[in-house]
């Protein structure tokens, strides 16, 4: 394997390199799916909403019943601590970092029942540099394609639990981007639209914007949320409402969020095209704005 440059991993409280980090084959994140996730990202070197991202775990550990062996205290500590690890490395004082960590409920013999369980909950976190889209590419905007393949029903695989069974949303990237996209958007199987892959979507007409429902069955995105609440104290009209792909053909501009990303322009939705629009540019720079007083918070 290729080293890897500037990235630090920790392993249950351990600070190592990438190539001196590993996990068990008996762990039950790699035996089954059996794990969580989250992904933050900093400003200036913090990270923003990260008691919202550990919030938003303990709820996904409470959706897949995973009795949390760590007090949330704990991630966040040695997620600070990792950083600190990575902003030490020589010339990444002044870069962004992208922060992940996964969560597995643990080490165990093969087998469902909890009884199987050896350990305590499992968990790993990678910070490494941010790769965050640049400005030319937010002039150009993602193209995106409606795939054939259904987001999970919240009976099955619950989206609004991060779980690190991400198998779907990677097949429907493949089925995607095989066919020259650069991305996915799922529908249900009522032919709503849902989410994309990695991000929540949103789309603006005649001035109003509208954005699927948490209860369709979606990750309660942090970036959506904030961008909401920004957008109504712009006075915009924000809908939370069901709709099929066409609405997305037919809107004056169409955007996606999510933390690496904040809010970035749909320039194509299938075979229908629109340029980044007043509206998504307003709300990604009054996004930045605000991101101070988020930190401070
Ligand atoms: C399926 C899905 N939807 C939406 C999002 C965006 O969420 P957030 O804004 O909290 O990053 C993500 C982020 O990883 C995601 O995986």
């Amino acid at each position: 394997m290729q080293k890897m440059q500037n990235v630090v991993v920790n392993v249950n409280g351990q600070i190592l390199t990438p190539e001196q980090a590993s996990v068990s084959v008996f762990d039950r994140s790699y035996l089954y799916g059996d794990s969580l996730y989250e992904v933050a990202r900093t400003y200036k070197g913090k990270p923003l909403f990260l008691h919202e991202h550990l919030l938003r775990m303990k709820r996904s550990a409470e959706l897949c019943h995973m009795a949390l062996d760590q007090p949330l205290e704990i991630y966040q500590k040695e997620m600070q601590r990792t950083l600190e690890a990575f902003l030490s490395l020589p010339g990444q004082a002044a870069v962004e970092a992208y922060i992940r960590i996964v969560l597995s409920r643990g080490i165990g013999k093969i087998g469902f029942g909890l009884n199987c369980l050896l350990s305590p909950t499992q968990y790993t976190i990678i910070v490494q540099p941010l790769n965050p889209p640049s400005d030319e590419q937010f002039e150009k905007g993602f193209r995106f394609r409606v795939v054939d393949r259904l987001r999970n029903d919240s009976r099955a695989l619950d989206p609004a639990m991060k779980s690190g069974n991400y198998l779907n949303n990677l097949l429907a990237y493949l089925e995607a981007t095989n066919d020259g996209f650069d991305d996915a958007l799922l529908c249900n199987s009522e032919g709503h639209i849902t989410e994309g892959t990695t991000f929540n979507i949103f789309y603006a007409r005649n001035g109003i914007i509208a954005t699927p429902p948490l209860d369709i069955g979606i990750l309660h995105g942090l970036t959506r949320h904030a961008v909401i609440e920004t957008a109504r104290q712009l006075g915009y009209w924000v809908r939370e409402v069901r709709f099929s792909k066409e609405r997305l053909y037919e809107a004056d501009e169409v955007f996606m969020t999510s933390t690496i990303k904040e809010v970035f322009p749909v320039t194509q939705v299938d075979n229908s095209h629109t340029s980044p629009g007043p509206i998504t540019k307003k709300l990604r720079d009054a996004f930045r704005s605000r991101v101070p007083e988020w930190l401070n918070a």
